[in-house]
Formats: C-alpha cells, sequence, structure tokens
C-alpha cells in the first residue's frame, strides 16, 4: 500500500467530514484512512466511496499514523496533543488548546509557512473568524506596516459546532408553521437555546464564546491573540466585536486595518490581485456567505478608505469550514509533505 497512514480524531463532526472531502479532492497521499470519534455512538464516514467505521480514541490506534489531524475538541487535543508529537507523530490541531503555546507553530500556509519546523511536530491551525483577516491583510502589512486592526464578524451557527448547527435547524423547522399563522411582526417563540446563549434563528448573538473580566468574550481575546502570532506583530492593538448570525455556514468580517504608511484604495487592490488564497472582487460587487460559503478562497471586496489616508475597510468572507479550519490543515500537510519532512 502506497500512501501515508492518517487519522482523523473528530472525523464524524463537521470540519473532520470536510476535511475528508478536501483530503479527497486535492489528493492527499492517503494511504490507510483511520477515522475516530468520542466512542460514545457507532460512527461511520464516507472517504474514497467506502464507509469507514470510526472508533473511539486510544494513544496506541493513534501512534500508528504518521499525521493526525485533530478536529475535535480542546480537551480531547489537550489530552492527545502533546503524547502524540513526543511519539513522533504529526499532529495538526485545529482546537484553541495550543494555539497560543510558544513551542507550537500557528500556521496559515500563506501567511507563515516559515514557522514550520521539523523539530515540532505538534502545529495548530488558527481560529476561523480571523483566518480571513489574516490572508487578506499580510501582504497590505509587508507593504506598509501594521499600526491596528479592528473588526467585526458576522459568524456562521456551523462554526460553533453540530450540535448548534443542529438546533438551528430544528428552530428553524419549527418556525415554519408558526410563521404561516402569526402576525407578519409577531417573533416566533421557538425551542429554547442550548448550544448557544440566545435563539439563533432570525437573531444575532454579540456573544461568542465565555465573557472575560474586561467584557470580552472568548473569541474577541482569541482574534486578537492569534493575529499578533500568525502576523509576527507582538503588540500590534486588535479591537474584534464577533457575533453569531444565522447564516449555515461561511464567516463574514467588516475590518479594517490601519497601516503604518499611507495606503489607498487603489494600491490595495493591486497588492492583493495575485496575493495567495485570495480572490478579489471587482468593484461594485461583493461576496456573500449564501454564494460563497462554501469555497476555498478567502474572498476581499468594497475596499475602501476608512477615517485616514493610512486606514482602509474592507468586506471579506471565507468559509469556516474550509480555510477556517480543513482546508488550511490540509495545505499544512501538504507543506510539510514538500519539504519532505512528513
Ligand atoms: N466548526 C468550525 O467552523 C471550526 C473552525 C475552526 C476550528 N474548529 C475546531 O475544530 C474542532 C471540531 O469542531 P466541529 O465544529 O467539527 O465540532 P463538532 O461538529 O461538534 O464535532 C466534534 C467531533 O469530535 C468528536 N468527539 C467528541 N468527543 C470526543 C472524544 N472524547 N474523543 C474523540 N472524539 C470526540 C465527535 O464525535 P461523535 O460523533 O462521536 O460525537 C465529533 O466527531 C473544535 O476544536 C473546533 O473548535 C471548528
Amino acid at each position: 500500500m502506497s500512501g501515508l497512514t492518517i487519522a482523523v480524531v473528530g472525523a464524524t463532526g463537521l470540519v473532520g467530514r470536510v476535511l475528508l472531502q478536501v483530503l479527497e479532492q486535492r489528493r492527499f497521499p492517503v494511504g490507510a484512512l483511520l477515522p475516530f470519534n468520542s466512542g460514545r455512538r457507532a460512527g461511520a464516514v464516507r472517504f474514497r466511496g467506502r464507509a469507514v467505521a470510526a472508533r473511539g480514541v486510544t494513544l496506541d490506534a493513534l501512534a500508528k499514523a504518521r499525521l493526525v489531524f485533530m478536529v475535535s475538541s480542546d480537551e480531547v487535543s489537550l489530552r492527545w496533543g502533546r503524547a502524540l508529537a513526543e511519539r513522533g507523530v504529526w499532529v495538526i490541531d485545529d482546537s484553541s488548546a495550543f494555539r497560543l503555546a510558544e513551542d507550537v507553530p500557528l500556521v496559515i500556509p500563506e501567511v507563515n509557512a516559515g514557522a514550520l519546523s521539523p523539530r515540532r511536530r505538534l502545529i495548530a491551525g488558527p481560529n476561523c473568524t480571523l483566518t480571513g483577516a489574516a490572508v487578506a491583510a499580510w501582504p497590505l502589512i509587508r507593504r506598509a506596516g501594521a499600526r491596528a486592526a479592528r473588526l467585526a464578524s458576522y459568524q456562521a451557527i456551523s462554526g460553533a459546532g453540530r450540535e448548534a448547527l443542529e438546533e438551528f435547524r430544528a428552530q428553524l423547522r419549527g418556525a415554519a408553521g408558526v410563521l404561516r399563522k402569526s402576525d407578519p411582526l409577531g417573533i416566533p417563540q421557538l425551542a429554547p437555546a442550548r448550544a448557544l446563549p440566545r435563539m439563533s434563528a432570525f437573531n444575532v448573538i454579540p456573544q461568542v464564546g465565555s465573557f472575560n473580566r474586561d467584557g470580552e468574550c472568548s473569541e474577541e481575546v482569541k482574534v486578537r491573540g492569534e493575529l499578533r502570532k500568525i502576523w509576527g506583530l507582538p503588540g500590534l492593538p486588535v479591537s474584534a466585536t464577533t457575533v453569531r448570525v444565522p447564516v449555515i455556514r461561511g464567516h463574514s468580517l467588516a475590518f479594517w486595518l490601519e497601516a503604518r504608511r499611507p495606503l489607498s484604495p487603489g494600491a490595495a487592490r493591486r497588492t492583493l490581485e495575485n496575493a495567495p488564497g485570495v480572490r478579489l472582487w471587482k468593484e461594485g460587487s461583493y461576496p456573500t456567505p449564501l454564494e460563497e460559503g462554501e469555497s476555498w478562497p478567502v474572498h476581499v471586496a468594497r475596499i475602501r478608505q476608512g477615517t485616514n489616508p493610512r486606514e482602509l475597510a474592507f468586506w471579506i468572507v471565507s468559509d469556516n469550514l474550509l480555510k477556517g479550519a480543513a482546508l488550511n490543515s490540509v495545505q499544512i500537510a501538504e507543506a510539510l509533505l514538500k519539504k519532505r519532512w512528513l
């Protein structure tokens, strides 16, 4: 059998399923696939047209793999990630467990593939909310520096995992009957929210994660810490307001970059025209998550002057499950292959 033995922990989840599709689509050299789930229920995944049973994790079972994708939860990654890397297994982790650890590279290949090293076998992928901004702004930061970054997010429900998506879908199903009967301005009373802090159907929720003492939610803290690490700008002021919206797939951002040197919208457009991983939209047109939520590139549009000649405003859409997770992880693995480390 040629090809690598690849394990996916969380293969039955939203990111896991998309990851398997990406491995197939990009013809990643998978010799044997080992899918893992919680072990609490029977689960199977489809890969190359066949059903493959997923099973509960043990260290010995995982250590049979050359590369393990961890797409499950912080707790699961904390439990197995370092132990596997110490055994010489490459681990690409999509949870937030190790992203800010000093000895773990946090990688978006278009931005900082140079952070990869043959000695660092545990690698983190970034939070899905900031990926679009990280990719889109990087060529501009290289050209004109960065003084500050600001964003407001419009985050899809799938970014919160399978349970949140199921809750959202159940609310929509419940709403259909209510809408037929009620006053057009009436607010449907649906099943209570459990997976998310408020009802997600027909709503926007200005809370992603839990709040800290300063009133920031954990997603906002992640955006700042991870952007600083990925761009290699440790003191960069970053302000974020992260918001969940009733979209199934695809995160959108209103994003502002304040450069160190003047940067016109025209110069930014020219810089982004052929930037890696970016699809630049023509002036007057723009992407929406409904139309572009399942595509590979980071979509950038509506580039305008901000509050001063150094600040630009952008509209950015990127898929939380692809570039925000599965695609980015496979691209990291491809970079390891290219270097012949894998
Ligand atoms: N969703 C996104 O857009 C996104 C983007 C970037 C990063 N991430 C990160 O990617 C990870 C997965 O997210 P997701 O949205 O795919 O979650 P999800 O849909 O809730 O799926 C979770 C997966 O983890 C498995 N799992 C649960 N407990 C486990 C255990 N003890 N041992 C092994 N597997 C276990 C589940 O298996 P069962 O089927 O048995 O329950 C399922 O396959 C999370 O760390 C998340 O933060 C997600």
